[in-house]
Formats: C-alpha cells, sequence, structure tokens
C-alpha cells in the first residue's frame, strides 16, 4: 500500500451514485419470498405509501432462482421487478452466494465452511460455505452470471449488491481447500520457505518449517499459536473474501456495466474484514449499522459508525443499507426504540454523509430465525407507531432531497487500522485489559460531546489536512506509518498518541531502533519498561492544577531533553516519572504521548489542552446530548441539531431556514427533547 491507495476517493471507479436515484433513497431489504404472491401488490402500494424509492432483492434467494443445479427459475422474478418498475420503485439486486442452496450442501460436503475447532459448519442457516472451495467459487459465478445476463440491463435495477455481509457470521475457514489456498498466499507472499520461517519466527518454540506441506492454517493447538501465522491467517482470511467480492463483481460489470455495486459493510461491527482496501474495490460504500441496544451511548457508538462509514467513502456520499427500524433479536436485550428514535438515528447517519436511508427489512417475518426482528412494516401493520414514525420520515427525507451529494469537512482525524487490531487482539499481551476499542471509543466520545467533527483515517493515509491526529493504542505500526506520522508532526500538523502505540512492526515482530521504539524520534521519549497496573489499581497524575486518575497501563519512560513533561505520576509502578508529554516542533507541531488510560473527565483536561494547541475550539455552552453536524454544498450549510435528550433546546442562530418544520423564531431555533431540526444557512467555516 502506498500513501495514495487511501482513502477511497482516490480509486479509479467512474461509477459512483445509481443515476435513477434522486433525492436520499429510502427502503430496505425487500424478501417477497417469504410470503405469497398475492402479498406482493399490497407490499408494493403501502411501499408507495411509505415513499419507499429503493428495495433491496433477492439477498437469499438463490434457491429459488436455482432450484436444482444448472436449473434457473426466474418468471417469479421478472414478475416482481416489473411490479415495482411499475410503482416507481427502484431496485438493488442482489447476488444471492450468501445462502447456499441446500442441494449444494448436499452435493458438496467439502464446501463446508471447518472452524478452527475442526467442527464442519453445514446448512440449515446461512453464510457461505468455504470462499476457498472451487465449488462454491463456481456455483457463485454460475448464479452471479445468469442473474447479471438477465437483469443487466432491467430497467428496475439500478445498483447491485453482492452477496451479504462478507465477514459474518464466519470468516475464517480451516478445510482441506482452505489450508491449500493458503499456503498458496503465504508462497505469494513469501516467495520462499526460508523467508516464511523468517517473518513467523519459527525458531522459537522450535517450529521450523522444512517443507510447504507442513504449514498449516492456525487451527486449535496445546498453547499459544504462533502469532504471526495467525496475523497472516486473518489477512489472508480478509483477502479471499475480497477476491469472491470481485469476482462476482467482475462478472457483473461484464453484462450489467452502467450500474454501480456495492456490498454491504458493517463498518465498526466486523473484526474480521479490512474495509479499507474493499473501499477501493466497490464502487459506492454502503453500510449496515445496528445499535447496541443495553448500552446507553448507542447513539455515540452510531456517530462513529456513520463517520468511520464516511471516511472509507472518502467523504463522498454512501447508502445506509441496513438498520432496524426498532428492536433487532439477536442481541441479549432487545430493547424496542423509543418513540421519536428512529428519525433520530436515521437522520443521524444522513447528518453524517448518507445519502440513502434503508432498512432490514420491508415486512416482518411471519416464519424463520427473524420473527422478532423490527421491520418497517411490522406484524401489527400500518396502525402501528412503527409504521407511523416510518411515514413521516419518508416524508422528511423527501425534503432534504436538496442535501443530497453534500459532503462533511472534519479537522481531526482517529486512526483505524484492522491490521493492527488483529495483531493487537492476539494472545498473551501484557495486560488483558489492554482494548484499542474502548480507547477509540473514549476519545470518540470525548470529541463527540465536543461536537467535534471527526474522521477515520488509515495511518498510511494523507493525514497533511487535519489539524489534530489521534492514535489511541495503534499497536502495530509499519515504517510508512512511523514516516508519515514524522512528516506530520514536522509539518506543523498535531498527534496524541496513547499508550501501547508503534509497538510491533507488520511481521508481529518488536521494532527494532536504538532504544526499540520506532517512535522515540517522534515524541521526543525513551521507553523503559511497561508498567501494567493490577484489575481494579487506578494511579493519580498531576497535571497544572487537575490530579488526573487513569487505570489498566503506565509506563516507566523518560522525556529526552526538549521535550515537556505535561503530567507526572504520583503513585503507582512509575511513580515520579512522566505520565503525559508532549515534543515542539519548530513548525508548529506538537506531538504528546499519553501513557496511561484517563478517566473520560481526564481525557476532557487532556484534549482541552491538546485543542488549544491545534487551534480546535469545544462547543462547550450547549447540552452535551445536543449532536450537531454539518454537511455543505457550495455555499450552503445544513447543520443537523439531533436532541437525544428528553429536555428541549434552545441555539442562538443567525440566519437560516429549518427544513423539517418550516418557519422559526428569528435568530435562535428550538430542539425539543428527542427530536430533529435541520436548518440551512450560507455556509460559515467553523473554527474546529
Ligand atoms: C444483518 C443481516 C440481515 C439481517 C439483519 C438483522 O446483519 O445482513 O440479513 O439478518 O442483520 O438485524
Amino acid at each position: 500500500m502506498t500513501l495514495t491507495d487511501y482513502p477511497a476517493a482516490a480509486r479509479a471507479s467512474t461509477l459512483a451514485w445509481p443515476e435513477a436515484l434522486k433525492g436520499i433513497a429510502f427502503g430496505g431489504d425487500y424478501n417477497p419470498e417469504q410470503w405469497p404472491e398475492e402479498v406482493w401488490d399490497e407490499d408494493i402500494h403501502l411501499m408507495g405509501e411509505a415513499g419507499v424509492s429503493l428495495v433491496s432483492v433477492g439477498i437469499f434467494s438463490w434457491v429459488m432462482f436455482e432450484p436444482e443445479p444448472g436449473v434457473f427459475r426466474f418468471d417469479w422474478f421478472d414478475r416482481l421487478l416489473d411490479k415495482l418498475h411499475a410503482a416507481g420503485i427502484a431496485v438493488d439486486l442482489a447476488t444471492p452466494t450468501a445462502a447456499p442452496p441446500s442441494w449444494f450442501y448436499y452435493l458438496h460436503p467439502e464446501a463446508w465452511v471447518v472452524d478452527a475447532d475442526g467442527r464442519r459448519l453445514g446448512p440449515g442457516s446461512r453464510g457461505m460455505c468455504s470462499p476457498n472451495s472451487p465449488a462454491y467459487q463456481e456455483a457463485s459465478a454460475r448464479i452471479t452470471t445468469a442473474l447479471a445476463q438477465r437483469y443487466g440491463h432491467h430497467p428496475a435495477v439500478v445498483m447491485w449488491h453482492v452477496h451479504n455481509e462478507y465477514g459474518a457470521p464466519v470468516a475464517e475457514c480451516h478445510s482441506h481447500d482452505s489450508q491449500h489456498a493458503f499456503r498458496h498466499w503465504l508462497k505469494q507472499r513469501y516467495g520462499s520457505l526460508d523467508r516464511l520461517n523468517e517473518a513467523w519466527g519459527t525458531t522459537f518454540w522450535g517450529q521450523l518449517y522444512g517443507k510447504w506441506e507442513e504449514v498449516r492454517t492456525p487451527g486449535s493447538a496445546a498453547s499459544v499459536i504462533n502469532p504471526a501465522q495467525r496475523l497472516d491467517f486473518a489477512r489472508f482470511s480478509d483477502d479471499v473474501l475480497l477476491q469472491c467480492f470481485i469476482r462476482e463483481r467482475d462478472i457483473i460489470r461484464q453484462y450489467s456495466p452502467s450500474r454501480p455495486i456495492t456490498t454491504n459493510f458493517m463498518a465498526t461491527s466486523c473484526p474480521s474484514v479490512n474495509y479499507w482496501r474493499w473501499s477501493r474495490e466497490v464502487d459506492l460504500v454502503s453500510n449496515d449499522h445496528y445499535l447496541t441496544a443495553v448500552r446507553e451511548d448507542a447513539h455515540i457508538l452510531l456517530s462513529m459508525d456513520a463517520d468511520l462509514t464516511r471516511s472509507l467513502a472518502g467523504n463522498r456520499p454512501w447508502m445506509l443499507m441496513e438498520h432496524s427500524t426498532s428492536a433487532v433479536n439477536w442481541q441479549p436485550y432487545n430493547l424496542a426504540k423509543s418513540p421519536g428514535e428512529l428519525a433520530r438515528n436515521s437522520l443521524a447517519h444522513v447528518a453524517r454523509g448518507a445519502d440513502g436511508v434503508l432498512y432490514f427489512q420491508w415486512r416482518a417475518a411471519r416464519r424463520g430465525a427473524e420473527k422478532f426482528h423490527s421491520a418497517m412494516l411490522p406484524h401489527g401493520g400500518t396502525s402501528t407507531r412503527i409504521w407511523q414514525e416510518l411515514k413521516t420520515l419518508g416524508t422528511q427525507l423527501d425534503e432534504l432531497a436538496q442535501l443530497k451529494g453534500s459532503t462533511n469537512t472534519a479537522h481531526v482525524a482517529i486512526l483505524w487500522d484492522w491490521e493492527s487490531f488483529w495483531a493487537q487482539d492476539l494472545e498473551w499481551r501484557p495486560s488483558i485489559d489492554l482494548n484499542h476499542r474502548e480507547r477509540i471509543e473514549a476519545f470518540y466520545t470525548q470529541l463527540w460531546r465536543d461536537k467535534i467533527a471527526v474522521d477515520f483515517a488509515h495511518p498510511e493515509s494523507d493525514l497533511s489536512h487535519y489539524k489534530l491526529v489521534i492514535a489511541p493504542q495503534l499497536y502495530l505500526m509499519s515504517a510508512p506509518t512511523i514516516q508519515n506520522l514524522n512528516n506530520y508532526t514536522t509539518s506543523g500538523g498535531h498527534l496524541l498518541i496513547s499508550y501501547f502505540s508503534g509497538i510491533v512492526d507488520e511481521e508481529e515482530a518488536i521494532h527494532q531502533s536504538g532504544v526499540a521504539f520506532p517512535l522515540t524520534k517522534l515524541l521526543g521519549i525513551t521507553l523503559d519498561e511497561f508498567a501494567p497496573l493490577r484489575p481494579e489499581q487506578s494511579v493519580s497524575i498531576s497535571l497544572q492544577e487537575d490530579t488526573l486518575t487513569g487505570d489498566v497501563w503506565t509506563d516507566r519512560f523518560h522525556a529526552q531533553p526538549g521535550t515537556k513533561i505535561i503530567a507526572s505520576y504520583l503513585d503507582g509502578p512509575a511513580t515520579g516519572g512522566p505520565a503525559i508529554t508532549r515534543k515542539d516542533f519548530t513548525t508548529g507541531g506538537t506531538a504528546w504521548y499519553l501513557s496511561t488510560r484517563l478517566t473520560q473527565e481526564g481525557l476532557k483536561v487532556l484534549l482541552d489542552l491538546v485543542y488549544k494547541h491545534a487551534g480546535i475550539t469545544p462547543e462547550r455552552n450547549l447540552p452535551e446530548d445536543l449532536e450537531i453536524v454539518s454537511r455543505h454544498l457550495d455555499h450552503t450549510e445544513y447543520r443537523f441539531y439531533i436532541n437525544h435528550s428528553s429536555t428541549d433546546a434552545t441555539v442562538q442562530l443567525p440566519e437560516f431556514t429549518e427544513l423539517l418544520t418550516g418557519p422559526q423564531k428569528e435568530s435562535e431555533i428550538q430542539v425539543p427533547g428527542g427530536e430533529v431540526r435541520i436548518v440551512k444557512m450560507p455556509h460559515s467555516r467553523r473554527a474546529d
């Protein structure tokens, strides 16, 4: 990878958004095969009533399309597409390869996924077969070709949706074919067995390989498996899924060259897929998001997911392919959304760049595994609260058509790297309480509360346009990353790095430099020793007049001459030593190091200091739970106010038009508790 590989905006594709979709697309997964054909007319009529403009179809219909190997039945689907088209509803046509027919499993037991314990995962559910199985690849190509040939130019079909949520429910396979494919992949990567032995450090514990045939996928073993082997297996598993996508995509392109192709991501919730790579291969980025219902801060995590998706899309419009109108059915506690939450959630995605709002699914299922999942049309039909709220949202989205194509601007980036997460999440780390995700959420939460727009960025991407870059626990850093961060700070950027960052390289080997720590030059510190804390142990830190609290981790480290000690440990294993440091560059840039896990309050104090250096102004005079996000188009700003509390909020504003509720009192906007207001005004560049 090089700098120009990220973000997705750099990719070559010229197709981006289905031309036929006007305004903000609205709709959901439509699975008509779950219902007798008589119901379809009612469905389509009600879709019209709700303002639905786009439905995803065919996702789980493989066996309905191909009831026997090589025997196709499309008559029912022709009728469906014609009806949808006649009603003016556009179709996002899915390839059904996430749900192979039972005949396929029956004929090809060798294609079943094998897990790390050697268990074979068979039919009766959904989820693909082994991505490395030639039979699966061939059958997928056959059904994809048949669909693309038949519907590639159908007027209803405006875009393609390949597969469903690659990486879920399983991403890794240890079948016979997978062993073979893994070895092949390693040969390509390393060229020789000697190089593989070196990269995996196989002299440790006497694992040296003498023949390629000895090399296996990292299944269950007596003790911890070689971490470099596991990291490569994670890379390989991601790569073979991506190849599955590319194979289907290229078939579709052959027969349907003018329709954009996507596959639905799960930005923050699929740990096994490196979406930075995938986003370069799709024509448009689409994403599925479901609230973690029991978390009080679920709405903040939603924003984080949307911001990551927008970043993957290179700040181009993206599509929210799935979310829920209310409860899901697969969490331990499936809480129904509160009144108004449906609109708050959907509009929060729009605020953060989505030009399409779709749900899983159109009509609630009577049978099957997901019958307790909410839908656009609930079991209770059109008299339900959900239906009423959905219809209102449909009308509101019509009002928002003018927002289409507008973009977000952020001056702060948080570094996000799946390869680093894969490496850090392996076993036998210095503390089981090290948790990169928890830290990213903590930093993001403070920025969200301060109403500061945030992008996520790959560590090797061009960071020069950000005022502030935050790297919370970026365990794996490549040489280009280290170079990139050095360039960023020496050119005047402001960088905040927290503990357990820059520890290993791409081969999962501890970095070698004078003091075995690659950030020495960048941060102006030398790291002596990790000093993790006991469970429940905390440490005190003095920072000017404040005493902050940390837990989980401390470092014994030294500030080099010229590096400022911003805070010191008052107790704990690093007593008297630095806790937070700052190196200043002549260009005005700064590099901050934070060596413990601060409480949320502590992060706020630290970030206030960092903001001052970076020229960022947090918004602290408005209620914390009032989400404020802007999209811009030419000289117009669309500012979203989403009130997540039950208390009404008032915001002073100079000149504006409110898009959802019409005229408001001049110079101030009222945002009732639980509601959303969107104002249109001349573009003003906020300081942050
Ligand atoms: C998604 C999946 C959908 C449906 C939904 C339920 O992950 O793509 O098919 O299962 O979850 O929340």
